[in-house]
């Protein structure tokens, strides 16, 4: 299974609990293997011109199976080349500073960075879902960052958390951690409602910035043209997966909402993936976000 983004990260943690538990359905082991860069698109890439035996799959999300085809020219096609297999669990952002930003909420931390010219903000790199949601925020308030990308949000979570960047938009399943121990501040969640793992955390709509929702949902793919028996076992495997009320209980811990059984099928992740490919892919392209 390969996992775009560096390891300890939110794909990576969701990649190794779907893994662990696939490999024990299956009667043998799943290996996880950290591919990064290029906010995804090489480790998608990978398993895009991988034997379609499925013995190689793609742990992907929003943003790597979505709006990587509408910032890169990717030398793959992400809906001709992949066989969905099932959706997996989703979470909204959180938008989190470093300690040391002076900013209490979120309208403060709007005034602090339009006050101060090199403001730094760390993404998983351009086009990952916490660089989209950084020029949203910037769009949205009329600020401008330092934007600083990472090969994934650990190693940049990690910076925050010692001082080096300033801001960061962290999936609430990697954050939540360092929100508990307090090495981090959240000031709004990207979500219509409040995550229920952090519920002293306003929405964006409470906080002042109505309407900048991003939900980033987790897919599993394989190589196009995988034989629809594979298709079958691995989906029977992920579902068990999320069906098993440990695994059930670390995603909700982390702060992930499980899909409903009936989306869990890989006819719902490919229409899900086609229909916001058809939303966002205009909505990037209109924001002017380019790979560099
Ligand atoms: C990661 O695993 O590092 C993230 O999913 C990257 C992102 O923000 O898109």
């Amino acid at each position: 299974m390969i996992v775009p983004f560096a390891a300890g990260g939110p794909t990576d943690v969701i990649g190794r609990l779907m893994a662990d538990h696939m490999g024990r359905t299956l009667g043998q082991n799943v290996i996880v293997e950290d591919v990064t860069g290029a906010a995804g698109s090489i480790g998608v890439g990978r398993v895009a011109h991988a034997p379609n035996d499925g013995y190689t799959l793609s742990i992907g999300h929003w943003s790597t199976h979505v709006v990587n085809g509408a910032i890169y020219a990717l030398p793959y096609d992400l809906l001709r080349d992949f066989e969905p297999i099932a959706l997996l669990p989703s979470n909204p952002m959180f938008i989190v500073s470093s300690n040391s930003v002076p900013a209490k909420n979120l309208k403060e931390l709007v005034a602090w960075v339009k006050a101060n010219a090199n403001v730094t903000i760390g993404t998983a790199g351009v086009g990952s879902g916490s660089h989209i949601s950084a020029v949203y925020f910037q769009n949205f308030t009329g600020t401008h960052f330092q934007i600083v990308p990472y090969r994934g949000t650990d190693p940049a979570l990690l910076d925050l958390m010692a001082g080096r960047i300033d801001v960061m938009f962290d999936q609430v399943s990697e954050a939540m951690q360092r929100l508990r121990d307090g090495t981090i501040r959240a000031y709004a969640v990207t979500a219509k409602t409040r995550s229920p793992v952090a519920p002293d955390v306003p929405t964006v709509d409470e906080a002042g910035l109505t309407g900048l929702y991003i939900n980033i949902w987790y897919g599993l793919w394989a190589p196009a043209g995988t034989p629809l028996g594979i298709i079958a076992k691995l989906n029977r495997a992920a579902t068990a997966a999320m069906a098993d009320p440990a695994v059930q209980k670390r995603f909700t811990d982390l702060g992930l909402e499980m899909p409903p059984a009936a989306q869990q099928t890989p006819e719902a992740l490919g229409k899900l993936q086609r229909a916001e490919v058809e939303k966002w892919w205009p909505i990037i392209k209109a924001a002017g976000i380019k790979a560099e």
